[in-house]
């Protein structure tokens, strides 16, 4: 029996350049970005910086060394950030801020919405004292673990952190997705939904390499004094790189064509949700946009590796930590998804 093709729902990383992308990165007219000369990435730095409204951006192999870069473009040794408790560039960045820029983190707790309770901002910003960090950067991830941050939540919390002197900087590895998760709330367009976010801040970090299907590279979005800054820390961080046209081609194919189809991945998220629905012992959180979580009661929870193995069997991945992770993306279409939930529902039947 032939094997049936596979459906990787671990990550919306996974996904593989399409024909129409490759042809594109073949067709990049490249130089060399370290002498600046690369006309592809350029373009790229151009058209980002255009779409979420700032003055410039810099091209980065990947989103955590673009929240290095943002976070230590805006903070001196001794200074530091605060972040969400879940958030990458606290959690899953290997410490970078504080390892390589002596720049420690001032981690909050998230509400079930993961937004911050503003008195927990305030609360954690030091006084002008010796004994303290000087407090100098908010950091925000949008969407957080698949999450739309309220808007209201993203506008009140910006503010404050603007009027008490702070930097803002996003984490959007996933603003597009934000973007037209609210947009499905609003009406409004995604691009404008995701200028409306990034308007917020004074740094936004985007992958190219997540929903956006590209293989390779991240942006960094600021003022063109900030990015100056950051250019020398990539420098630093080694990811000045040379005939990157070839990435930024690929990342320019997918704003291009990959930003209006991710509301078909939010829907396959919901399909596959509703598809579980009513499995005794599982409880699944609504998705807003493509990753969706599923707890195991304590009871099913030690059998979750038997059912990681059980869709392995059958060519489905998935991830599993505290609860059960699925992730749609541009390789992953209907008949996965229903392969998915028939094999999940064939689990707990046996
Ligand atoms: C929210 C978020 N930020 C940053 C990153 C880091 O991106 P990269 O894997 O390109 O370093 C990730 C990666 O999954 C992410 O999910």
């Amino acid at each position: 029996m032939s094997t049936p093709q596979l459906v990787d729902l671990r990550s919306d990383t996974v996904t593989q350049p399409t024909a129409a992308m490759r042809a594109a990165m073949m067709a990049a007219q490249l130089g060399d970005d370290v002498f600046g000369t690369d006309p592809s990435t350029n373009a790229l730095q151009e058209k980002i910086a255009g779409l979420l409204g700032f003055e410039a951006a810099l091209f980065v192999p990947t989103g955590t060394q673009s929240n290095l870069c943002g976070i230590l473009s805006h903070c001196q040794r001794g200074e530091e950030y605060i972040v969400g408790q879940q958030a990458h560039c606290y959690r899953w960045e290997g410490g970078g801020a504080a390892v390589f820029g002596s720049v420690q983190p001032q981690p909050l707790e998230h509400q079930a919405d993961g937004s911050f309770k503003l008195f927990d901002i305030e609360g954690a910003i030091k006084p002008d004292d010796a004994h303290f960090a000087r407090t100098r950067v908010l950091a925000l991830e949008n969407t957080l673990g698949g999450k739309l941050l309220p808007f209201e939540f993203v506008q009140a919390a910006t503010k404050l952190a603007k009027d008490k002197g702070l930097q803002r900087h996003l984490d959007g590895a996933r603003l597009f997705n934000a973007a037209t998760a609210q947009a499905a709330q609003t009406g409004r367009t995604v691009h404008d939904e995701a200028k409306r976010i990034a308007g917020c801040f004074d740094s936004v970090s985007v992958c190219f390499s997540k929903g956006l299907g590209a293989p390779v590279g991240s942006a960094l979005c600021g003022t063109r004094e900030f990015i100056a800054r950051a250019h020398r820390i990539r420098k630093m961080a080694g990811g000045g790189m040379r005939q990157s046209g070839l990435l930024a081609a690929a990342a320019s194919h997918a704003l291009d064509h990959h930003v209006e189809r991710l509301a078909q991945d939010h829907a396959l998220a919901r399909r596959l949700g509703e598809g579980l629905e009513g499995i005794p012992g599982l409880t699944v959180e609504a998705p807003h946009s493509n990753i969706i979580f599923v707890d195991m009661s304590d009871e099913l929870k030690p059998r979750m590796n038997e059912l990681l193995a059980h869709l392995k069997s059958q060519n489905i991945l998935a991830t599993g930590l505290y609860k059960l992770r699925f992730v749609t993306h541009l390789d992953v279409d209907e008949a996965g998804v229903e392969r998915a939930v028939a094999a999940i529902r064939q689990f707990f039947r046996a």
